[in-house]
């Protein structure tokens, strides 16, 4: 339960993301509701924060020209940073999701560069800092994430040299040549530059990183470090480095063996009509994802014969995301015009081809709806990690389900016997999403036997006290 405070506190570890772990709702009477916020990073690092003491310096989800008071919930110090509805357009709609989103997922849609975008960024990475500042006790851990906040590790640095800073990207880092578009990639890289250490998902963003540096702001580097100049100090060694991160595996799997949820399980199959073949997506609704790529293997697998309702179903949980730009909003209409092309031509009464949702659920419905799914289909073009992936594979305690992994995303580093595809491909993802539904229940159990072992080996909690201990030195 969320309860106000009123003094100043201050923390050994503090961590800073663009949002706080909950959303502020306003409902129409006028009180307020704290639910919590969409996406990978909030999964994460809720369960990290869980057994700490700590403060999260974050935006609350609304717009308002001042900050809400902080508050202590479930256990973490919650510091609000206020963000008014423009600078809500233009540093985060605009700069961080229409300028830096598409040039991190390989260009997928256009760039956009605009320089009063990148004015407010910058000032709300300094509004960021200041926060992190006031929080941080002497000698604290600062571990900012993303690449929404990717000044504040040298805003920080220029206000308190006695604290460990630390930064962790959730999303890819793109390869120099696409890099190299951004008017402002120097003083990216040297707001980067401000940490101690920084973590990437995958072995090839670490290194992207590294050769920015070295290419586009002329640092010297060598292997994983880059060497930056620090007066009245001769130098200081930065280091880039993978650090994959993961999901709650207990926690999931502990879900997955209640009664409730495997009865749950049965009831969602039963109110689908007990297809033979439950097919799944589960993504915020991102361009990234390969929502479209995916539907139409689905569509074409329809037209030719191969596959038809009620043996076979689809369902699409497509959580609302960005709405208010340009190229989510065409997301959505094409997502749902395909989908209404795809029932019109393919539904049958009682059983349409594809259950299109567009809202989130709580994790209880998640697991029920991972253990119920036969198929569990991941297509991005380009994902950092994808933890649903991973999700869908802790779930699975009975060894049961097929998962259908994109080559683009960070999981299939980890996951590779699974079902791979190239969602390019759209002959090459209907041939896998057709293997994955014919391969023989014994040899699918021994893949998925494989996937469990490497995700629960590599939780969530073993992600943090690496990065951790990469930061702070002790690794
Ligand atoms: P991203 O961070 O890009 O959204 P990830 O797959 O890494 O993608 O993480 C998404 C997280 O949000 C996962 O924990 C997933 O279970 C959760 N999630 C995604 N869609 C929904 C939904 N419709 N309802 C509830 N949770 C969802
Ligand atoms: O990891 C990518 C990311 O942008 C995270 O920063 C965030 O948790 C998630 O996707 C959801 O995005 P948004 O905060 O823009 O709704």
């Amino acid at each position: 339960q969320a309860g106000a405070t009123t003094e100043a506190e201050t923390f050994d570890l503090v961590i800073a993301a663009n949002r706080l772990p909950v959303d502020k709702v306003v409902l129409d009477d006028g009180t307020v509701e704290w639910q919590r916020s969409p996406g990978g990073l909030v999964t994460a690092m809720e369960s990290v924060m869980a057994g700490r003491e700590g403060a999260w310096v974050g935006w609350t989800g609304q717009p308002g020209d001042e900050a809400d008071a902080p508050f202590h919930n479930e256990g973490i110090y919650l510091r609000p940073v206020a963000l008014t509805a423009d600078e809500i357009a233009a540093y985060y709609e605009g700069f961080s999701n229409d300028t830096l989103w598409p040039i991190y997922h390989d260009v997928i849609v256009p760039a956009t560069f605009h320089r009063a975008w990148w004015s407010a960024y910058e000032a709300v990475n300094r509004r960021f800092a200041d926060a992190v500042c006031e929080v941080a006790a002497p000698g604290a851990v600062v571990w900012i994430h993303d690449y929404q906040l990717q000044l504040v590790p040298a805003l920080v640095r220029a206000q308190r040299q006695d604290v460990r800073i630390g930064w962790f990207n959730h999303i890819p880092f793109p390869p120099v040549e696409l890099f190299a578009q951004l008017p402002w990639r120097k003083r990216v890289l040297a707001g980067l530059l401000g940490a101690d250490f920084l973590g990437f998902q995958r072995v090839a963003d670490a290194k992207n990183f590294v050769r920015a540096c070295r290419q586009l702001g002329g640092w010297q580097t060598k292997g994983q470090n880059v060497v930056v100049a620090d007066p009245p100090r001769e130098h200081r060694i930065v280091r880039a480095a993978a650090v994959p991160i993961s999901i709650d595996t207990q926690g999931l799997a502990e879900l997955a063996n209640r009664p409730e949820t495997r009865a749950r399980a049965r009831e969602l199959r039963a109110s689908l009509g007990n297809p033979e073949v439950l097919m799944l997506g589960v993504d915020r609704l991102d361009y990234t994802k390969g929502i479209r790529h995916r539907l139409k293997a689905y569509e074409e697998l329809l037209d030719d014969g191969q596959i038809a309702p009620p043996d076979v179903t689809f369902v699409q949980i497509a959580t609302p995301s960005r709405e208010r730009v340009e190229a989510y909003r065409q997301l959505r209409e094409e997502v749902e015009l395909t989908v209404g092309r795809i029932n019109g031509n393919h539904s049958v009464i009682g059983a349409p081809a594809v259950h299109y949702i567009h809202h989130g659920y709580p994790r209880e419905e998640m697991v029920a709806l991972f253990l119920a799914a036969d198929v569990m289909v991941v297509t991005p073009l380009r994902d950092g990690m994808n933890l649903v992936a991973k999700e869908y594979v802790a779930s699975r305690t009975d060894y049961g389900g097929a998962l259908v992994l994109s080559e683009f995303t960070g999981a299939y580093h980890e996951l590779h016997q699974a079902f791979v595809c190239n969602p390019h491909d759209i002959e090459g993802l209907k041939n896998a999403m057709l293997h994955a539904i014919q391969t023989p229940a014994d040899q699918k159990r021994r893949i998925m036997r494989a996937l469990r072992r490497r995700v629960m080996a590599h939780d969530v909690q073993r992600w943090a006290a690496r990065f951790l201990a990469d930061l702070t030195g002790t690794s």
